[in-house]
């Protein structure tokens, strides 16, 4: 038998001990032995529920415990989680996580600490949820060369991006709702301007490259500007709209990215849908693979969690090896990342709106949707960030132009 201990009895944490009662026997011989949850560490009391003779409001019963081997932190945030995560691995206790504000924070250093002691920090369940997509990263892809990681990372932006597009609703009615699920971040904030998808590509592109890329360095933007009219166009584009969280090799160098794209609706991600978050991956010799499921909510989170807890006891003193380099990545500048661009102009001279895009931009692809005369829209072929920057504050200061009301980047 194997005694184990939750940190923080949450969405997740009651979703851990959920999985561990429903699928018991199966987890218990996928493990080799019995799995026992000893303690639950919270500052709440929850008389009534299965866990309330195990409830501890004291880290320290736990760390000084020496029949726990196993930790789940499934706390969020950085503190205490850091410190609780540190001090349970420096006891020589596995930690299991879904938390990835400290994963990409501190992984190399945690990770650094299980090794020193010959036990695991895993963290499968802090990127995509319930998708697998950490081990195979460490294990099943490692005779590739990745070159390029694209996801919809976050389930909440990606579940109101659909619903704005599918029923034609507005951003803040939709975004209640996500909230109303559980989706979202306590403070929606992290999930709308792209800083849970930031943190999660920082931690995939860490695990591909095999170098500290530093989440703080990632160009994010989120979904706050994106407005039905933006649907609408994209729809007559034949593209979707979806938060990429994005890292591509070019050349030697890295480029990632977190913002709002008008996917192609050829490209397998532009049919993610909802809650769910996919992860497209590619690389020099298994070509393109997606990894695709429910990467919110109680359930898929907690099953990443004790599939996590399932490996830590498999592998109680022997380190699994993480390539995560803690050399840091220098990033290329977002500047020169090339990237062709959809751009939408208030006008009241469509004609002279369309010859001035022309004059500046070069070849353009005109988008319409009916009822348009007073708006110009059109996508630019390939530039640099820098050069669409500059063209745009160009083109807006175009007589013909009274405002440019959106810019969006366009992927093939
Ligand atoms: N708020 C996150 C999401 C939860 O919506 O994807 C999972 O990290």
């Amino acid at each position: 038998m194997i005694n184990i201990a939750i940190l923080g009895y949450g969405t997740v944490g009651s979703g851990v001990v959920e999985v561990l009662s429903t699928n018991k026997d199966s987890i218990n011989k996928k493990a080799g032995q019995e799995i026992n949850l000893k303690y639950v560490l919270d500052l709440r009391d929850f008389p009534g529920t299965p866990i309330e003779d195990i409830i501890t409001h004291d880290y320290n019963e736990i760390l000084n415990d020496e029949s726990v081997h196993i930790v789940a932190e499934v706390m969020g945030g950085i503190e205490p989680a850091y410190s609780f995560t540190k001090a349970a691995l420096l006891k020589g206790k596995s930690v299991v996580t879904s938390n990835k504000e400290l994963v990409a924070k501190y992984g190399p250093e945690l990770l650094a600490i299980a090794k020193e002691k010959s036990v695991n920090y895993l963290f499968e369940a802090s990127v995509g949820g319930g998708i697998p997509i950490i081990r195979p990263l460490n294990q099943s892809l490692t005779a590739d060369e990745i070159y390029e990681i694209t996801g919809i990372l976050n389930g909440t932006t990606n579940f109101v991006l659909t619903k704005m597009d599918k029923e034609g609703r507005d951003f803040d009615e939709v975004l209640k709702e996500a909230q109303a699920l559980g989706y979202a971040e306590k403070n929606p904030e992290a999930d709308i301007e792209g800083r849970d998808a930031c943190r999660k590509i920082a931690i995939l592109s860490s695990l591909a490259f095999d170098m500290h890329v530093d989440f703080e360095d990632i160009y994010t933007e989120g979904i706050t500007k994106i407005t039905k009219k933006d649907m609408a166009y994209a729809k007559a584009a034949n593209k979707d709209i979806k938060l990429l969280a994005t890292s591509k090799k070019i050349g030697n160098k890295v480029y990632a990215r977190v913002a709002p794209v008008m996917l192609d609706d050829e490209h397998p991600l532009s049919h993610v849908n909802g809650v769910f978050n996919a992860i497209f991956v590619k690389g020099n010799v298994i070509g393109e693979i997606m990894f695709y499921g429910h990467g919110a909510g109680k359930l898929p989170t907690a099953s990443a969690i004790v599939a996590d807890v399932v490996d830590a006891v498999k592998h109680l003193s022997k380190n699994l090896m993480t390539f995560w380099s803690t050399k840091k990545m220098e990033l290329m500048s977002i500047d020169d990342v090339p990237v062709s661009m959809f751009i939408l102009a208030k006008t009241d001279f469509y004609s002279a709106a369309k010859d001035s895009a022309k004059k500046l931009f070069g070849p353009i692809k005109v988008v319409e949707v009916i009822e348009s005369e007073e708006e110009f829209a059109f996508i630019t072929d390939v530039k640099t960030e820098k050069e669409i920057a500059n063209l745009i504050k160009l083109y807006n200061a175009e007589p013909s132009i009274r405002k440019i009301i959106s810019s969006i980047r366009v992927e093939a």
